[in-house]
């Protein structure tokens, strides 16, 4: 069946597809797994999700290559992210074949949903956990409810692979030993009034600073950064316990190091120091790479490599990452797992 869809057009928002996977546990067991149609969750009104934010969330993706076949980016490291995720609040896990079991299914039941290859258009899919059943004390779900649903997306950023600019925020994402490292609701929900902010005044998004002293970069609201060094072009990221570990940034510091052959650093990036990149980027399943055109901080505003043009070690990256996603490059072995 053909479905009817502007593929070009697509931005990054919610459709509702025909096919999510539900399970179901209770009992210290998962119960009733399999595809259903229904696109709403009924929970009880004393849910912990609902009250105390008991819940993580993933988000990978699935590709269409140019033969046509269907493949979809490292979900094994989604499966074991989110059974971190699960551990830190204090949740049932997922096994990893089951994860990707379950993944599997999500895109094969809606695969007419799968962009075609040459659109820029990826199935985006949205893993989630949550703790449901009667509650009000504080403490662990005595049920939890495990959804996969999934839609075809286009950009998260404006323009996709064009530079955007950001800024800092007095307000933080994550607590020193919080949840930052956790994909959970609550990091989202603290970013919305900063992200807000940032809109209105014109930025793409926020620039986290650490939240202990306020002198390092996180990561960005929805991504992570990283920064190319200049003389050297040493691919250099952010290395915090309160920043989420994108699956994407570690994908692009293998990739520099083995495929690009530069040098690779997870270290302190200060925001009083950023002449020393040429160019910058914000990366993660929804961004890809984003480059980042500036960062406003403290009103002074700093431009990496132009507002308009892609640098060129930014754009190798993105041919590399995105090579492989698509089936276009070799993937390095266990990256891509094929429908
Ligand atoms: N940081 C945050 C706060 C995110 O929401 C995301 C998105 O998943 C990322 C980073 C990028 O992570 P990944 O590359 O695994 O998608
Ligand atoms: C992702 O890239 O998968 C994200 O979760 C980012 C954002 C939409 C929350």
């Amino acid at each position: 069946m053909a479905v009817d869809i502007n593929w070009e057009e697509l931005g990054f928002s919610y459709m509702n597809l025909p096919y999510r996977w539900r399970a179901y546990w209770k009992d210290g067991e998962w119960y009733k797994e399999g595809l259903e149609t229904e696109n709403t969750i009924q929970i009880a009104e004393g849910a912990p999700i609902l009250h105390y934010g008991q819940g993580a969330f993933e988000g990978l993706k699935a590709y269409r290559a140019k033969d046509g076949t269907i493949q979809i980016f490292r979900p094994d490291q989604n499966a074991k992210r989110l059974i971190a995720s699960a551990e830190r609040l204090l949740m049932p896990e997922i096994p990893v074949d089951d994860f990707i079991h379950a993944v599997k299914e999500v895109v094969k039941a809606n695969a007419d949903y799968v962009p075609p290859y040459g659109t820029g258009a990826t199935l985006y899919l949205r893993p989630t956990l949550i703790g449901v059943g009667d509650n009000i004390g504080v403490h662990a779900a005595s049920e939890y409810i495990f959804t996969i649903f999934a839609m075809p997306v286009g950009p998260y950023f404006k323009g996709g692979m064009a530079p955007t600019a950001f800024t800092t925020s007095k307000y933080d994402r994550a607590a020193p030993q919080g949840t930052g490292a956790a994909k959970v609701g609550g990091n989202y929900a603290g970013s919305l009034k900063p992200g807000e902010e940032a809109k209105e005044a014109g930025y793409s998004d926020v620039v986290y600073l650490d939240p202990a002293t306020h002198t390092k970069i996180e990561e960005v609201g929805a991504a992570n950064f990283f920064g190319i060094e200049k003389e050297t072009n040493k691919f250099v990221t952010p290395k915090s316990p309160s920043i989420l570990p994108s699956i994407t940034k570690y994908s692009l510091l293998w990739l520099a190091e083995h495929r690009l052959g530069l040098e690779v650093e997870e270290g302190d990036v200060y925001i009083d120091d950023l002449d020393r990149f040429s160019e910058a980027g914000a990366c993660g399943t929804a961004a890809v790479i984003s480059p980042v055109g500036s960062i406003t901080h403290n009103g002074n505003k700093h431009v990496f490599y132009s507002e308009t043009e892609v640098g060129p070690v930014t754009k190798r990256l993105y041919d590399e990452l995105v090579g492989i996603q698509y089936g276009d490059v070799e993937a390095p072995e266990g990256w891509i797992v094929k429908l």
